[in-house]
């Protein structure tokens, strides 16, 4: 399951640490030279509310152009259209993201598509040349996480095409990521059990991806190590720096590793679930993650061995035994009849699911296989 030839793309700049984000003026200065920088601004409402956030626009005041804050949770192309139109009204030169996967994907797209003419939906859906590349993007994640600092990739809802899908290109890596877990230092409980089900679905994926390589299965299983040992400690105890720390390292190496070698069928499967009934990406991909890894067991057993090994656990059931365990400490379900699934639903999950995270699964899966997995997590069988 390992590739002999591989290429990567990285963010050219990258600084992780509590404190890093004092990197922030600097980086943007540097993004923008010669010219002087003139800052479009993008975070949460929840984000701009903190103190930190206060103060890290304190140290950038005279750099910023312009600014949107509050994003929707699964940013649509409207949203990233107008986030276009007002970062071309200030005339900004550079993008700066401080927020989730929502920020920084609706922020990274937006970027990308400055110098495009087309429209969002035109270059989303693949009937528009895209640029090569876009405004540079320094991104801050406050989440561990979704990865969406480091990957080439958006996830956008496509409103009036019902469906949400990835735009996608090298130009949208973004120019630099500055990883301070002291942002998440805040986080409820809630979205410290989602995003950080993200990083590690993300990892475990990423180790047997069909495009896994020797690079990124070291990076995947260091991450799966770190989220496994310290994710119930930041949900527990999310004051407790040494653990959010921790969370934030292995949340930022899962993404180095699936932004490189792919994921799975958890990804796969986890859009459309999520989508259809609006259930945040990590939790889709947290009640996913236990019943895709058992069917996965039998064609990458070997890989499983060796990644519960390097999380110190004695084997590939173990491993299995091991996020179980994690999901239930967390309260996660582990079916969506919460949400109301029926067997009404597969028609459309079954049509919405053929991503290329579906291909790079390890296990193919049919139509039947997933209807069959999609019986036993609607709560009806
Ligand atoms: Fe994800």
């Amino acid at each position: 399951m390992s590739l002999e030839r591989y290429a990567a793309y990285f963010p050219p700049v990258l600084h992780f640490g509590s404190g890093c984000r004092a990197q922030a003026k600097a980086v943007l200065q540097e993004c923008c030279q010669p010219e002087q920088s003139r800052v479009f601004f993008v975070c949460s409402k929840r984000v701009r509310q903190l103190d930190i956030t206060a103060a890290l626009l304190k140290d950038l005041d005279g750099l910023i152009a312009g600014a949107q804050i509050g994003i929707s949770h699964d940013p649509t192309l409207e949203t990233v259209e107008e986030l276009r139109a007002a970062a071309h009204q200030c005339q900004a030169n550079v993008f700066l993201a401080l927020g989730g996967g929502s920020v920084i994907d609706a922020s990274k797209t937006a970027a990308f598509l400055m110098p495009s003419q087309a429209s969002i939906r035109e270059s989303f859906l693949g009937q528009a040349a895209l640029p090569s590349r876009g405004l540079p993007l320094v991104a801050l994640p406050t989440t561990a996480g979704t990865g969406a600092e480091i990957t080439k990739n958006a996830v956008l809802t496509d409103v009036a095409g019902d469906f949400k899908g990835s735009i996608k290109s090298p130009g949208m890596v973004p120019t630099a990521a500055l990883v301070d877990p002291d942002f998440t230092l805040s986080l409820p409980p809630s979205i410290t059990a989602d995003t950080g089900m993200d990083a590690l679905t993300q990892a475990i994926e990423s180790y047997v991806s069909s495009g896994a390589n020797a690079m990124t299965q070291a990076l995947a299983a260091e991450a799966v190590a770190l989220l496994l040992r310290y994710l119930p400690q930041a949900w527990q105890h999310g004051e407790d720096v040494h653990a959010r720390s921790k969370t934030a390292e292995g949340s930022m190496l899962s993404a180095l590793a699936f932004s490189q070698s792919g994921l799975g069928a958890v990804h796969g499967l986890a859009h459309p679930i999520g989508h259809r009934f609006n259930i945040p990406h990590g939790r889709t991909c947290a009640i996913l993650l236990a019943p895709v890894m058992a069917w996965n067991l039998p064609a990458v057993e070997a890989d499983f061995n060796r990644l519960a090994a390097a999380a110190g656990l004695a084997d590939a059931r173990e491993l299995l035994k091991a996020v179980r365990a994690l999901c239930e400490t967390m309260t996660i379900p582990t079916d969506f009849s919460a949400w109301g699934m029926t067997t009404d639903d597969h028609d459309y999950i079954i049509k919405n699911c053929r991503s290329g995270s579906m291909k790079a699964n390890p296990r193919p899966m049919t139509d039947k296989d997933v209807a069959e997995m999609l019986s036993a997590l609607t709560g009806k069988a």
